[in-house]
């Protein structure tokens, strides 16, 4: 007889996925295109997986300080400077396994039992359950197709009560594809000095924004530096997520919270990771722009195909690699997911899966090759059309 597990009550307050139930089928299909992916679907730059085979050959197979690697750090440290106009110290710094474990790591050194985040939505699918396994609690702050999927300060403000601590904000955001305007940013700066608030600034995206526009981290403005944590990462700007490794920057007491907690739970980032990280931000910058020009062209393809499907609104994507389109008109977010899959053999993700708010949306990655994408649209339109 097998025993039965009591999971902790944590583990319950998990989602639970419609994708999942989707994504099956997609797998078992291979007709199927998928407009899901999360990730880039270039190879990493040979000259950055040849750094990582040079780590290797030299036996750079050993743990490393937990807070990450003094040249690593003073290399990110250089980085923030140049692009991001943020000045901070190595000991600023933590490098983490992918961005994603930085946020968690902020979040549990920040968030006691029933303090509050206000986290936006829809928003990156971690950023909920990371908040609740911790038993803090998230705080939706809606993004509304009519502001251009930017919060409302006012709407903000209102949110905000005496268990409120942190106010996370993504862009280039996963699944709008936009970015948030330096008003808003300055906006929100102010509401964070008022109200006493630190930011946490997920910038996954910071390399993939479009027709010039330029990305803005919140911690490089006036009185920012000891309220905001900026976290980056290397899966999308580098097409390196499978090396996990990410990081964050911001004041010193926070991080080095992050890099205690970060001891008990994965001890350091991969040390092969972290040296090749090194040759990504200071080796030849064009493989970055390559990927952002051919991420360009399928999102012009994207949005014009968009634009000739009747039924279908979609805001420009302005960042990241996602379309976000309204397919209200046709049904509610699953039902429009299913039926692209079951009669167009098109793969997209239900808005909901990114929270309640995404409701009447659906999100196509243009992480895949234009040739898919042409063919995936071309399904669509046809299915639309004739429904
Ligand atoms: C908005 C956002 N933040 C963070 C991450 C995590 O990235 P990583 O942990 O690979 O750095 C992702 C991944 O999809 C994302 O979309």
């Amino acid at each position: 007889m097998t025993i039965e597990h009591e999971i902790s009550e944590r583990y319950s307050r998990l989602p639970s996925s419609n994708f999942a139930k989707i994504l099956k089928i997609a797998v078992e299909d291979k007709d199927v295109i998928s407009l899901g992916p999360g990730e880039p679907d270039f190879t990493t730059p040979e000259h950055i997986r040849d750094a990582a085979i040079m780590a290797i050959d030299k036996g750079f197979t050993h743990y490393s300080p937990p807070g990450g690697r003094t040249e690593t750090k003073e290399t990110i440290a250089k980085k923030l400077k140049k692009d991001n106009r943020i000045n901070v110290s190595p000991e600023e710094i933590i490098v983490t396994c992918g961005s994603q474990e930085a946020l968690f790591l902020a979040t549990q050194s920040l968030i006691d039992p029933g303090e509050k985040m206000i986290v936006p939505n829809p928003g990156f699918l971690a950023f909920i359950p990371m908040v609740e396994t911790l038993t803090g609690i998230p705080e939706p702050i809606p993004l509304r197709e009519k502001n251009g999927f930017e919060f409302d300060p006012d709407e903000l403000e209102k949110l905000i009560d005496r268990r409120t601590r942190v106010i996370l904000i993504n862009s280039p955001s996963n699944p709008t594809g936009r970015m948030l305007k330096r008003k808003t940013l300055e906006k929100l700066a102010d509401i964070a000095i008022q109200h006493d608030l630190v930011i946490f600034s997920d910038e996954a995206y910071e390399k993939l924004t479009y027709d010039n526009r330029k990305h803005i981290s919140i911690g490089s403005l006036n009185g920012m530096k000891d309220r905001v944590i900026t976290f980056q990462s290397f899966s999308k700007s580098y097409a390196m997520p499978g090396f996990r490794i990410g990081y964050a920057a911001g004041p010193k007491d926070i991080i080095q919270a992050m890099t205690r907690l970060h001891i008990y739970t994965t001890v350091c980032a991969p040390t092969l990771s972290q040296l090749t990280a090194i040759e990504a931000l200071t080796g030849n910058q064009s493989c970055v722009k390559e990927m952002r020009t051919q991420y360009n062209r399928r999102r012009k393809l994207i949005i014009k195909r968009l634009k000739e499907i009747p039924d279908i609104n979609c805001l420009q994507p302005e960042g990241a690699f996602y379309a976000f389109p309204n397919i209200s008109k046709l049904g509610s977010s699953v039902e429009v997911a299913n039926l692209f899959l079951k009669k167009a053999k098109v793969l997209v993700v239900p808005g909901t899966e990114f929270g309640k708010y995404g409701e009447g949306y659906v999100r196509m990655s243009y992480a895949t090759s234009y040739e898919k994408i042409e063919e995936a649209m071309d399904r669509i339109e046809k299915v639309v059309k004739n429904r």
